[in-house]
């Protein structure tokens, strides 16, 4: 466990994770492209990113974009500089959780995330850090997946399955409201998209976009 994030690396999971990503994130990115350039169009010139692993959401940065990447996990960092130089992005990588980014308050016009809310150990928390570093009219935009519908055979199998998939994806729940989460926050205004995709991951499938205006 680092001292400096309280994030727990694990040798061979951290790794595999990165890797895993490397090589699913462009099918994952084709799944969810739609609401992924919904919710991200437009996004300023200086962007915060949640746990941004290999960098599947430097597509949507304009080039010469800064991001300021909160990403914990060391394994991600050598494929995450080298696809920001790829897409002429300015990296500034904090080795750090998204619960204490370390950043000042009120000083970011855009925080995002995909597929990091399951993953961290206390959602809310980290929602309470993004309106702590939001500006007043900053905005919050999010793509993540959550528990299905209470009674679905979906939400039966994320039961089922709680214990593996989190051993394998580094503590990730397929069981959270994160919508709930989002609009209990305290933000201004929230926008939630949910949808299903039709991938053989069938947990993964339940899903929302949206934008939280602080
Ligand atoms: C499922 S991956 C998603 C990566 C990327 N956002 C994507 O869409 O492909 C989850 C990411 O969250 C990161 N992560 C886990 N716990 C975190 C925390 N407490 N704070 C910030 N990032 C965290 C992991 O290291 C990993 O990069």
């Amino acid at each position: 466990m680092s001292s400096t994030t309280g994030f727990e690396l694990h040798r061979a999971r951290g790794p595999f994770n990165a890797a895993f990503f490397s090589v699913l994130g462009p099918y994952i990115e084709w799944n969810v492209r739609r609401q992924k350039r919904r919710v991200f169009a437009g996004l300023p010139r200086t962007v915060v990113e949640l746990g941004p692993g290999v960098g599947a959401n430097l597509r949507h940065l304009h080039p010469g974009t800064t991001l300021v990447a909160i990403e914990p996990n060391v394994a991600m960092h050598r494929r995450l500089r080298a696809a920001a130089e790829r897409r002429g992005v300015r990296l500034d990588l904090r080795d750090r959780v998204a619960e204490r980014t370390g950043l000042p308050d009120r000083s970011a016009d855009s925080v995002i995330s995909s597929l990091v809310l399951c993953t961290v150990s206390d959602p809310a928390e980290v929602l309470a850090e993004v309106r702590r570093v939001l500006r007043p009219g900053g905005t919050f935009r999010f793509v993540e997946h959550v528990a299905a519908r209470d009674g679905s055979p979906t939400r039966a199998l994320q039961r089922a399955l709680r214990r593996p998939w989190a051993w394998v994806f580094e503590g990730c729940s397929c069981e959270r409201d994160l919508a709930g989460l989002v609009r209990a926050a305290g933000f201004a205004r929230v926008d939630i998209e949910p949808y299903r995709l039709h991938s053989p991951f069938v947990s993964f499938n339940t899903q929302i976009a949206g934008v939280a205006h602080a």
